[in-house]
């Protein structure tokens, strides 16, 4: 496909939705809600998407139970340590963004493991986004940047919309199409920053039921779209 987007994220919303419409408990959403990422991460691989960020678990989702909390933080460990294999065979790096204060130890030990393991692969990226929040994120870039400054390693005018990304969890390309699956249509403090110009998609799909075909759709339906950037060409 032609005018593929760099760079993809999507809020993987609807885990619970889908779990209690089926009689389910809310965790055996979020067990499906796996398997679908890992899905979608070696198809976007396939496609040659460059870098695919997931919402997996943001700073407010602390607010539910601690049944939901832990049984989350226990389905990551095992997947980062036992069910990631083709994606690391895949050649796809694995990065997270958020702040590690209030993890539990073992969910940093097996986030540190996953890191190491993908260093060196270099065909495309998975930016998991844990204990996330982005106005969180612009928080502390703001102090990483006071901090450059005091220590005079930067100028004022060194700080530019481009050079701000340098401070954020990972410098990565702008976001150019985000997907909220699960019918909501709001951001819920994801990436405020790197989506000033994504195509927006909010899909009615629950994430866990979120396949290969929905993403092909999202992205035949962006390479048509006109993005401007404030120009006005191709109107
Ligand atoms: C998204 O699904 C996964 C997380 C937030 C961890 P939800 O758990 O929010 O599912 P709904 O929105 O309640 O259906
Ligand atoms: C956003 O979904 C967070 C993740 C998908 C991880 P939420 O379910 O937490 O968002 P709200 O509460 O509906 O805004
Ligand atoms: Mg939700």
């Amino acid at each position: 496909m032609e005018g593929l987007p760099k760079h993809i994220a999507i809020i993987m919303d609807g885990n619970g939705r889908w779990a209690t419409e089926k009689g389910k408990k809310r965790s055996e959403g979020h067990k499906q809600g796996a398997v679908a990422l890992e899905n979608i991460a070696l198809y976007a691989k396939q496609l040659g998407i460059k870098v695919l960020s997931v919402y997996a678990f943001s700073t407010d989702n602390f607010k539910r139970s601690q049944e939901e909390v832990d049984y989350l933080m226990d389905l990551l460990i095992y997947y980062f340590n036992n069910k990631l294999d083709r994606v690391i065979k895949d050649g796809i790096k694995i990065v997270f963004s958020g702040r590690k204060e209030n993890l539990r130890p073992d969910v940093i030990l097996a986030i540190n493991n996953i890191i190491n393991k993908t260093k060196d692969n270099q065909e495309c990226i998975l930016n998991i986004c844990l204990n996330y929040g982005a106005q969180e994120e612009i928080v502390d870039a703001t102090l990483k940047i006071h901090q450059d400054l005091n220590n005079k390693k930067i100028k004022e005018e060194d700080i530019t919309r481009e050079s701000y990304y340098k401070y954020l969890y990972q410098e990565l390309p702008p976001i150019d199409v985000l997907i909220r699956t699960g019918k909501e249509k709001r951001l819920s403090n994801f990436m405020l920053y790197q989506v000033s110009y994504a195509e927006l998609y909010f899909l009615d799909v629950y994430f866990p039921d979120f396949n290969n075909q929905d993403l092909l759709e999202v992205l035949q339906d962006y390479t048509k779209r006109n993005r401007r950037f404030g120009d006005v060409k191709n109107n």
